[in-house]
């Protein structure tokens, strides 16, 4: 049977807010995102999400903590590619804070999401916030699956497959 997490499990520290991220903040996620220093895909990824306003970013006045981008590539249903959180603020809630803000946005009645197999922390914090293993794919990266989630979206009331123009 599918148990499923309340959608407010997380206490945020308190200086933190949540908010979309702007193109101009492209230089602040990339230097949380050690994955973009030699990725120049990413950093392309990056800013097209920041451009079509699907990035959210948690962070104070001066410094960004972590951001989270929500788009529907994935079959037309909300799909979180990516999820980073600087190495400073891991393990207080932040990661956890950025998925339940982006399921509050997802406008689909289902949510899907990655990690390779091997990322651990990924793996548990999906889980942790009530997202169910939906399968795995092989060939992406070597001899590292890449192992999907899924949560249902409680309370969405589009139908469920949205429309692939749909822009948040
Ligand atoms: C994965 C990541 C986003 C987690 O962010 P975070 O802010 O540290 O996560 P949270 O503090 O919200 O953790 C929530 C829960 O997830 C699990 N978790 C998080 N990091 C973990 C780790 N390193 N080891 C084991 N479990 C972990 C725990 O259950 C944790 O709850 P707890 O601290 O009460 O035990 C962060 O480690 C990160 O940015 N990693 C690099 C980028 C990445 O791999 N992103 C995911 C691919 S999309």
């Amino acid at each position: 049977m599918l148990r499923l997490a309340p959608l407010a499990l997380t206490s945020p520290p308190a200086t933190l807010t949540i908010r979309t991220g702007t193109p101009a903040e492209l230089p602040a996620l990339l230097a949380i995102d050690s994955f973009a220093y030699s990725h120049a895909e990413r950093v392309e990824f990056l800013r097209h999400s920041l451009a079509l306003g699907q990035c959210v970013v948690a962070g104070s006045d001066n410094e960004i903590a972590g951001f989270g981008i929500l788009n529907y590539t994935f079959f037309q249903f909300g799909f979180i590619p990516l999820v980073v959180v600087a190495p400073f603020h891991r393990r207080h809630g932040v990661g956890a804070w950025l998925l339940e803000a982006l399921e509050r946005r997802c406008s689909s009645v289902k949510l899907f999401s990655s990690a390779n197999s091997s990322n651990v922390a990924a793996r548990q914090l999906f889980a942790r916030s009530g997202f169910v293993e939906s399968g795995r794919v092989e060939n992406l990266d070597p001899s590292d699956p890449e192992v999907f989630y899924f949560k249902p979206v409680l309370g969405s009331r589009m139908s469920p497959r949205v429309n692939f123009e749909l822009q948040h």
